[in-house]
């Protein structure tokens, strides 16, 4: 698989290394040597090393048997029988303290409209909207979906039904309501919270319109809707199914202020967050309670080497795990102030992250390079308007950052003064698997570093045997399991077995999906998915996602989608479609709108092709598979230099280079007129 991606020879070499300053290292949580001896704790002392941090960062009302219940291989169990509570470790345990009234939340709109909750405000908010839940039917293992713009209420939701032991999935926001449709029929909620709708660039997009659409064709029966009044539009708002959350949490008989958290078993599930894969159906990954929360913690202690006096600033929407883990519960457990934008980074003006980054003097930004890129683009002007001197230190997440755009924010944003940390991690992980620590360890632009201590990572060839050449790219595994791993996937464990667990059978292996190379210093190289994977703008895309989208539309025969370099999303999505006979052709613009809004209003504005490209047939091999390398040559204007003779069918490669030809002539055209 690998190679057929042509990432077993890695071309990128990088060899700039960058040391956190003296003083920045000596203030870190965890320094060099504190590092060293993590690291030697857990390959010596696997199971100790785990049971310390468990018991010293959670908040049990039971302590857990053991440590891991691995009897039943590869659905391993941390820390069995132990009790706990999500929201009360996130909330109650600060509200003791001197916290009581630090700011949980700092929340702020396009127009600079802000909202502090502190630690107080936010525990009665969850505790009310808990017991609204819990007088609505919810009770401990229901389903909660969450489709909501970025605004505190979105958090509060979490942590209530958190509270009541009830089982979250947050939906992207922006996906469609086809989308959201999938995942009601998969996740079976009893109810949904949504709200009127969200502000993005400068206009209020509807969101409840959305549910109701999605309900329209259910399979299944949901029985409440709760809306937030955030857009104050008027609605349709269906009697007894839907309530308005602002009514429910000023009605005494509902929204009392104390609700008793649910004691939950360590493994009980916390939530479930659809991603994509390489099927056209997403998946729901179950994360855990007690191994999921623990790690969030750790993480943020090491490496975003939080402390108290820290502004905490992850750009993640909560419809991504990022958002979960490093949004929301990593954050609020290790009683940090966390910010949320509601809004995109360049409205009103390119300026809008930079302002926030001095108003609220944020000490550490948590992003994702195709932001970067996009900001680097609009030029440093916006940014030197602004004091940037609070940060502190800087990260990096969703797709591996190229040197260039790397090299801007550490000068540009940073200074050259705070550190930069790559972390590699998945849905799947839970929490950061591959990292530096940035007052420990030196950081090389490209690179996300080594794995944590605790964590186990290596590289691969096909067989599972580990590839020492620190030039070869193979497979990246994880070889032994951790806390925050995924529990399996909804509804479906054979998946989780085969989706992960199949291919390194024999070794125990857990299959990232990713390409890797291991440099001479065990620093990581991340190249990339192996398999048809897309990483648009640092988000997962199934190319059958979007094939099956096409195919749905009554043009389309069938169709291939692939991946193509882009310099600000990393990935952007080319389909190649085969119309069905009869249809006229000659309405060629039209009809690609047509078919790209089609695939928007299917999945949702992220999984719109960029291109779209009509052909008469798709270059197969002999058993019926799509050639997709030939069709990413093709879409990325490459040489096809490839073996074709396994084709099905040669004369499809002369269309196809044909096809090509008449692009490439049409992109100079285009070229030669911009200018
Ligand atoms: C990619 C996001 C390189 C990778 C947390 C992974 C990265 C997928 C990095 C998971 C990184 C994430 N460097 N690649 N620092 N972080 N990826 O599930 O391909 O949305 O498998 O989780 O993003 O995406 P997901």
């Amino acid at each position: 698989m690998g190679k057929q991606r042509g990432f077993i020879e890695s071309k990128l070499k990088e060899n700039r290394v960058f040391y956190p300053s003296i003083d920045f290292a000596q203030k870190a949580n965890i320094d060099t040597d504190e590092l060293e001896r993590l690291k030697k704790w857990a390959e010596m002392d696997w199971e100790g090393f785990w049971r310390y941090f468990a018991v010293k960062k959670i908040h049990w009302f039971k302590r857990f048997e053991e440590v891991l219940d691995d009897s039943n291989p590869p659905f391993f169990r941390f820390f069995p029988g132990g009790k706990l509570n999500a929201s009360y470790n996130c909330l109650d345990r600060h509200i003791k303290s001197w916290r009581k009234n630090k700011a949980a939340i700092i929340w702020e709109s396009e127009n600079g409209e802000t909202r502090i909750m502190t630690y107080q405000e936010l525990y009665i908010e969850v505790n009310k909207f808990a017991n609204v839940l819990k007088t609505l039917g919810i009770k401990k293992g229901d389903r909660v979906i969450i489709y909501m713009p970025m605004i505190p209420e979105a958090a509060v939701a979490m942590l209530a039904s958190a509270r009541i032991g009830a089982i979250h999935s947050v939906v992207f926001g922006g996906f469609s309501s086809e989308a959201l449709r999938d995942r009601i029929n998969d996740a079976k909620p009893k109810v949904i919270i949504t709200a009127d709708g969200g502000f993005r660039n400068g206009k209020a997009i509807p969101l409840k319109s959305k549910v109701d659409e999605a309900m329209e064709e259910l399979d299944y029966k949901v029985d409440y809707v709760v809306v937030v009044r955030h857009i104050d539009r008027d609605i349709h708002m269906k009697p007894l199914r839907d309530f308005w959350y602002q009514d429910l949490m000023s009605d005494p008989d509902y929204a009392q202020i104390y609700c008793h958290p649910e004691a939950v078993e360590s493994n009980n599930p916390l939530f479930i967050l659809y991603t994509s894969g390489s099927t056209g159906k997403p998946k729901g990954i179950v994360h855990s309670t007690a191994g999921y929360l623990l790690w969030t913690m750790l993480t943020m202690k090491w490496v975003f080497d939080i402390k108290d006096e820290d502004t905490f600033w992850c750009t993640a929407d909560i419809g991504w795990i990022t958002g979960h883990s490093y949004g929301v519960y990593g954050p609020l457990a290790m009683g940090a102030t966390t910010v949320m934008y509601e809004g995109v980074p360049t409205y009103p003006t390119p300026a809008k992250w930079w302002e926030l980054v001095e108003k609220h003097s944020i000490n550490i930004l948590y992003t994702a390079p195709t932001a970067i890129r996009a900001l680097m683009r609009l030029g440093n002007e916006w940014v030197l308007k602004h004091n940037l001197t609070s940060l502190r230190l800087l990260g990096s997440v969703g797709e591996p950052i190229n040197p260039e755009a790397w090299m801007w924010y550490y000068t540009t944003i940073g200074n050259e003064r705070a550190p930069i940390v790559d972390t590699w991690w998945q849905t799947e992980t839970g929490g950061h698997m591959i990292t530096t620590l940035p007052g420990a360890q030196a950081a090389k632009p490209g690179s996300a570093g080594t794995p944590l201590p605790g964590i186990f990572a290596d590289v691969v060839d096909t067989e599972g045997k580990k590839i020492n050449d620190p030039d070869k790219g193979g497979l990246l595994v994880i070889t032994k399991p951790w806390p925050s791993m995924l529990l399996t996937i909804w509804g479906d464990d054979k998946k989780y077995i085969d989706v992960y667990w199949k291919k390194f059978e024999d070794k125990g292996y857990y299959f990232a999906g990713d390409g890797a190379r291991k440099d001479s210093d065990g620093y990581f190289w991340i190249m990339g998915r192996v398999d048809d994977v897309l990483n648009v703008s640092g988000h997962r895309i199934g190319t059958m996602e979007v094939e099956s989208a096409l195919v749905s539309h009554r043009y389309v025969a069938e169709a291939a989608v692939v991946g193509r370099p882009d310099e600000i999303t990393g990935e952007a999505i080319v389909a190649f479609v085969v119309l069905k006979e009869g249809v006229d052709k000659s309405r060629h613009d039209e009809m690609v709108r047509e078919l790209r809004e089609h695939v928007q209003k299917q999945i949702g504005p992220i999984a719109k092709p960029q291109e779209i490209i009509f052909t008469d047939a798709l270059p197969k091999t002999r058993s019926g598979k799509i050639m997709r390398r030939l069709l990413r040559d093709i879409a990325a204007g490459r040489q096809i230099n490839q073996d074709t003779s396994t084709l099905e069918d040669a004369t499809v490669l002369d269309k196809l280079t044909e096809l090509k030809q008449k692009l490439e002539e049409e992109m100079n055209k285009n070229n030669s007129s911009n200018k």
